[in-house]
């Protein structure tokens, strides 16, 4: 066998040593059964492997956390960092003052692993009637299963750290969109959302907690199974919705893959640019109606079969809000820098170019001006950071447009970092105008139970 299908080989070893089916090879190797000559050749190979990765992942590391220490001292001497936060050895650092009962979401190991696996504290558990579930399915699915409060109020640092624990995704993809969440909808000092709507066990520290549905922050027009604001109840799971993607995947080998959601995205754009009136096509809408597409085919498939995001991974998490049966989470850290290249791909497959805008009446569609014909993974990362740091229009929360200095000193000190390296003009960014508070709450699912994509109520 040539040296380097053997190395390839020891990969494979390893990898399947990980999900307990050892690989035939290794094991005759490990065993003593392999003639001398080829078992030292595999011993070689898996040790090189070995050495040449943990250098490489150290160095990298290390070098993550030179620019992150960077970037601290520059947010220091900038005055930046006004209630604490900051990013140093790749972990948030503690807030303070008003923020100061904010808990810091943990960094996470990342590998091969069955979720839920048999571990009893996260099988899954219907919900009960006075549990909270929103728009969001991997939400609902780690409610479910117990990997965040199953009674659907969560907080920053329970989400990001059970997005990361079930699902793979990284620390600055989880804070990321945690520190979303808790802006779309909840209480800033406690950290404290509802995955749905507007909920009393929510504190309104600085004023109402909304909870995450509340429309315009972080829920949009064009989600996948869920309906546009304008029409109806925007957490409902919408099985119209959900059996047009199916059919439209059939198109594409049964794969929710980029494929089918460049031809899904650009059907649902022209439905609601043609029949909503108040269709918001804004920054937030580009940075989350793509993430949101991209995810399923980065977070969903079985971490074994890494690109395979077929209807046997994807429909449970739609269709019961439970995680697929023997079901692995994906080995590595799904990062910032992954979802930008995904989007700009994604962007760059469309078949037309959904122009970011906003209709005022039918028929009068008023263009951003953002052109999307060419974007690069950078700026396509750099959408996420407009989501999250331009306030204007705000669609915030009354509580945080009066206290928008917390806001900002929270967005420096959890989120900027994270996009640190891409550069993102965020200091430009409008603060919240006259207009910016909006204290319509949001809503949570009419009935909460979800068994094969019908309401059990
Ligand atoms: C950890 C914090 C998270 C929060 C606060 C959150 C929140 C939300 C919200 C507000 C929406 C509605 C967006 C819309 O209107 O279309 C949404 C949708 C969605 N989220 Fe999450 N999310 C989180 C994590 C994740 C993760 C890690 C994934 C990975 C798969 C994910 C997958 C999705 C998908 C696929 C949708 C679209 C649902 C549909 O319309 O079919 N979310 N999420
Ligand atoms: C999906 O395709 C099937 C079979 O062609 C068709 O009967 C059904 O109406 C389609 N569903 C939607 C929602 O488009
Ligand atoms: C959803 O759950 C039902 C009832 O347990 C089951 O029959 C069905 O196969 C499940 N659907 C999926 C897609 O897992
Ligand atoms: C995931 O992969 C494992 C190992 O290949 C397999 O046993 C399991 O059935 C797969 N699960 C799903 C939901 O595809
Ligand atoms: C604020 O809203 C009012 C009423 O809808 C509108 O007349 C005004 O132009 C808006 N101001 C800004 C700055 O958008």
């Amino acid at each position: 066998m040539a040296y380097s299908s053997m190395k390839t080989f020891a990969l494979l070893a390893l990898a399947s040593a990980v999900v307990a089916t050892p690989c035939p090879y290794g094991a005759l190797a490990e065993r003593g059964a392999l003639p001398k000559a080829e078992a030292d050749k595999f011993f070689a190979a898996r040790a090189e492997r070995d050495v040449n990765l943990d250098d490489v992942k150290l160095a990298k590391r290390e070098a993550e956390h030179a620019a992150q220490e960077q970037f601290y001292k520059r947010q220091l001497d900038l005055g930046d960092l006004l209630l604490g936060g900051g990013l140093l050895n790749g972990i948030l650092q503690p807030f303070t003052g008003v923020l100061a009962d904010l808990d810091i979401p943990v960094p996470q190991d990342f590998s091969l692993k069955l979720i839920p696996g048999d571990d009893a504290a996260h099988q899954y558990q219907a919900p009960t009637s006075s549990d909270v579930r929103g728009m969001c399915p991997t939400l609902n699915t780690m409610a479910n299963h117990g990997y965040i409060d199953r009674s659907g109020i969560t907080t920053f640092a329970e989400a990001a750290n059970a997005c990361q624990i079930t699902l793979g995704f990284g620390y600055d993809t989880c804070v990321f969109l945690s520190a979303l969440g808790l802006l779309a909808g909840g209480d800033l000092p406690s950290g404290a959302y509802s995955i749905g709507g507007a909920d009393s066990r929510v504190p309104n520290t600085l004023g109402p907690s909304l909870g995450i549905s509340k429309h315009g922050f972080f829920e949009i027009d064009n989600s996948i199974s869920r309906e546009d604001y304008y029409f109806g109840n925007q957490a409902d799971f919408r099985l119209d919705r959900w059996e047009r993607l199916v059919n439209i995947t059939e198109n594409y080998d049964g794969e929710f893959g980029n494929s089918a959601f460049a031809e899904e995205r650009v059907l649902v754009y022209n439905e609601a640019k043609n029949n909503n009136p108040t269709f918001d096509a804004g920054i937030r809408w580009l940075a989350v109606s793509t993430a949101e597409r991209v995810f399923i085919f980065r977070a969903l498939p079985n971490g074994t079969h890494e690109t395979l995001s077929d209807y046997q991974n994807v429909a449970p998490f739609y269709l019961n809000e439970t995680f697929p049966e023997n079901w692995f989470r994906r080995a590595n850290a799904y990062s910032l820098v992954e979802t930008g290249t995904d989007i700009a791909n994604l962007l760059l497959s469309s078949s037309e170019i959904t122009t970011p805008g906003q209709n005022e009446g039918l028929n009068n569609f008023v263009p951003l001006g953002i052109d999307l014909g060419s974007v690069t993974p950078t700026e396509a990362s750099c959408f996420l950071a407009s989501a999250i740091f331009d306030e204007t229009p705000g669609f915030l929360a009354p509580g945080l447009v009066d206290n928008f200095d917390t806001v900002e000193a929270f967005l420096n000190g959890a989120v900027a970092p994270f996009f640190a390296q891409f550069n993102c003009a965020i200091s430009g960014y409008a603060q919240p105008g006259a207009n910016a508070s909006s204290s319509t709450t949001g809503v949570s699912t009419d009935c909460n139970v979800l068994v094969n994509g019908v309401y059990q109520c």
